[in-house]
């Protein structure tokens, strides 16, 4: 059978020769969404409309660049300031006052926070603010809940046994590479699992340098789960971190925690701050913040203009839009889409996340098999579309009725090979199905 995507997948054979696994991110390789038939790259995009490289427009209804841009691509606003500040020169001998703007900004939506720092990824700024926390205590342990990136500390956690990280977004993390005595010093604890924290924490204390938790994902957190982490934390003064690299912003105006009241004492921020640009942020307590000065924490490239320019046109407009409500006001759209059509169509669908960042899965073995035939007939349909998907205030309510109208059909095919007698999505597949890991996939 001919396939539509061709050059895409062409363009990424070839990349695959020279890059390994082929892209520089798990969660962009075309396996995790469409093996074999998945259009892999693009050559402009615009609000949530995306022209890939075999001249097709399409609607971009997934996880969106994994929520890097709450205020669509290409934001008119976010560019415009950052093409400001390239031409004024991204960069001197001198350093930028705008990292002081910038800061402030985030602090004055954080007020128990008062200090703050840049990186530029977010798994770079987990590792800074994990290693504030090392300094601060002069202890080196991690106790730890959810992904926070591909930093040794973190991926140090698989090192005794490799199934630790599964159940903390990403199952079968590799840790070739990882220094063996890195072994036991990160610990994970089970989400909303009062029980099990108090366990590891205890089992813990004595060389215990922090606590780092993503507050939500897939679910939201039991406020007491949260509140008694809060609690074991300023009991015995161990730095409480959250991690909101992919939350941040996309549920309020800053860190989810503003809804909880519960303030951490170090959070971290990346994903959607910028609408796209590179910059990770650590805010926190001044006390445990000035730690930073008793270790070597420092990149040349920490010190250009670009994603602070973007960090202060996004959180304004954010500010003046109301963005996070809308986004929660559309997510709440896509989750009613996929909950109504699973009930007409008899689908076991489970329907999650928190409201801007929807996810969908089957309770059914045959789940991965269904949401690529799923993504494989949505494509059919003009629209990138998976499991998960994350708003974009450029998801207009025309652009959300066109893909009710496309999941309406797609689901009713799911439907009808569901409710054959011998369930075989595989054979409807055109190439395999997907698969989340960087093996080399050909
Ligand atoms: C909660 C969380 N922490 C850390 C990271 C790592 O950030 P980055 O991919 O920018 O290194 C991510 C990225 O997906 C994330 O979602």
């Amino acid at each position: 059978m001919k396939k539509k995507y061709n050059k895409g997948q062409n363009l990424y054979k070839k990349t695959l020769k020279i890059i390994p696994g082929g892209v520089q991110l798990l969660s962009k390789r075309p396996e995790i969404f469409l093996p074999d038939q998945w259009p892999s790259y693009y050559k402009s995009a615009k609000g949530c409309e995306i022209l890939t490289y075999d001249n097709i427009k399409l609607y971009d209804f997934t996880n969106c660049s994994v929520g890097m841009c709450p205020l669509g691509y290409a934001n008119p606003v976010v560019n415009k300031s950052v093409i400001n500040v390239i031409k004024k020169a991204n960069t001197t001998t001198l350093n930028t006052y705008l990292e002081y703007d910038c800061a402030k900004l985030i602090l004055n939506a954080h007020p128990w926070a008062e200090m703050a720092k840049f990186t530029k990824s977010g798994g770079e700024a987990m590792s800074v603010a994990v290693r504030i926390a090392r300094a601060f205590k002069k202890k080196d342990k991690v106790l730890f809940c959810g992904y926070h990136g591909w930093y040794d500390w973190y991926i140090s956690a698989n090192l005794k046994n490799t199934n630790k990280l599964n159940e903390h977004l990403l199952p079968g993390i590799a840790s070739g590479g990882i220094p063996k005595s890195l072994g036991g010093m990160t610990i994970p604890f089970e989400f909303n699992n009062e029980k099990d924290f108090k366990l590891k924490f205890k089992r813990s204390l004595k060389k215990l340098s922090c606590v780092v938790l993503e507050p939500a994902r897939t679910r939201h957190c039991d406020l007491n789960f949260v509140k008694t982490i809060r609690k074991y934390c300023s009991k015995y003064n161990i730095p409480l971190i959250f991690d909101e690299i992919t939350l941040g912003w996309h549920y309020t105006l800053g860190g989810y925690h503003k809804t909880l009241n519960v303030n951490p004492d170090i959070a971290v921020f990346s994903k959607g701050t910028t609408n796209g640009f590179a910059l990770g942020v650590v805010i926190g307590k001044k006390k445990i913040m000035n730690a930073a000065l008793e270790s070597f924490i420092s990149s040349a490239y920490w010190t250009e203009n670009i994603g602070y320019a973007a960090a202060i046109a996004t959180i304004n407009y954010m500010k003046k839009n109301n963005v996070s409500k809308k986004l929660i006001s559309k997510g709440r759209k896509i989750k009613n889409i996929w909950t109504s059509l699973g009930k007409e169509n008899s689908l076991p669908i489970l329907v999650r996340g928190i409201d801007s960042l929807p996810t969908f899965s089957f309770d059914n073995q045959k789940s991965d098999e269904m949401i690529t035939y799923f993504t494989q007939e949505m494509l059919k349909e003009g629209f990138l579309a998976h499991g998960q998907c994350y708003l974009m205030i450029s998801h207009t309510d025309e652009h959300i009725k066109r893909y009710k109208y496309a999941c309406s059909k797609v689901f009713k095919k799911i439907s009808k090979i569901f409710h054959q007698n011998n369930v075989n999505f595989k054979k409807h597949i055109n190439g395999r199905v997907k698969f989340a890991k960087f093996k080399n996939p050909v």
